[in-house]
């Protein structure tokens, strides 16, 4: 099935690592023009080297950006606007976790969590929307989680947060449809790297890895549906489908990407 995306313009926030770095890769390989925002400029410029040498046709960058600062948000939309004349697709994939019962988290870690789990994205929709209502077209997926559906032990502001994400999603979806643009929001569940190439300095799996044993990952594994956990790829392609043109008719949908862990 040809997705369409072959010379479309997209951003990826947090590009450099694990499911960014394979959704910015699998848009690449599609021949998409990518934009890689991501505080790890060493790690996105391993990723975009290895996009551009790929033969999808597109090309892609890097624009070092803290997606939990507007200011720098707005001159990364700017430059992607710039370089590639509009802007299509936008994946606000950053985000973080702390694994942390809620009555023992302090402050400035729910902080930390709203920042990069939900300011982000408010900031990045903020910065793109304009771009996309005035070319009457826009497809923007953000990666929620499981947690944000059905909650999550030890995970209490971070499926906060991920919630929140649904419902901006939804908003949005009702309040800029008639201008072309989709917004849909992709759940996974617990999802690893297989490889060291995968972790930049800042992925959340550098550290993650050390509790995810292969040997937890086989237990853990026996509790969803498939019996096994996700791989970056699995939420890349769900990624893919609903920024295509294929999946025109979907917008304010969440979509579990999780071996079933969740049913709703
Ligand atoms: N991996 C999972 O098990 C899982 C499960 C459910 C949901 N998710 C969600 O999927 C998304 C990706 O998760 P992941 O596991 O690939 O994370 P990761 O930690 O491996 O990668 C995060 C990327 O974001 C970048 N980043 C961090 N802070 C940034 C900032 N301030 N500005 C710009 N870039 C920044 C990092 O450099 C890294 O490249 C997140 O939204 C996460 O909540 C992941």
């Amino acid at each position: 099935m040809d997705l369409g995306l072959a010379g479309k313009s997209v951003i990826v926030t947090g590009g450099a690592s694990h499911i960014g770095r394979a959704i910015a890769l699998s848009f690449a390989r599609e021949g998409s023009n990518v934009v890689i925002a991501d505080i790890d400029e060493v790690q996105a410029q391993k990723v975009a080297s290895q996009a551009n040498t790929l033969g999808g046709g597109g090309k892609t960058i890097v624009t070092r950006t803290d997606v939990t600062d507007q200011r720098e948000v707005e001159a990364m939309v700017g430059r992607a606007s710039d370089e590639f004349g509009r802007i299509d697709v936008l994946v606000n994939n950053v985000g973080w976790v702390l694994d942390c019962l809620f009555l023992d988290q302090p402050r400035e870690d729910w902080e930390k969590t709203v920042n990069l789990n939900l300011w982000s994205v408010i900031y990045c929709m903020r910065a793109v929307l304009p771009h996309m209502i005035e070319n009457g077209y826009g497809r923007v997926v953000s990666i929620s989680s499981e947690a944000g559906r059905v909650g999550e032990y030890r995970e209490a502001v971070y499926a906060t947060c991920k919630a929140g994400v649904i419902g901006l999603t939804k908003s949005l979806a009702r309040e800029v449809g008639r201008y072309g643009i989709t917004l849909n929001a992709v759940c996974p569940a617990v999802t690893l790297p297989t490889s060291e190439e995968e972790m930049g300095e800042f992925s959340l799996w550098k550290e993650g890895l050390k509790i995810f044993t292969p040997e937890a990952a086989e237990k853990a594994s026996k509790r969803y549906p498939l019996r096994r956990l996700g791989k970056a790829e699995d939420t890349a392609n769900a990624v893919l489908f609903l920024a295509s043109d294929v999946a025109s008719y979907i917008t304010g949908q969440s979509l579990s990407v999780s071996g079933g862990w969740s049913m709703i």
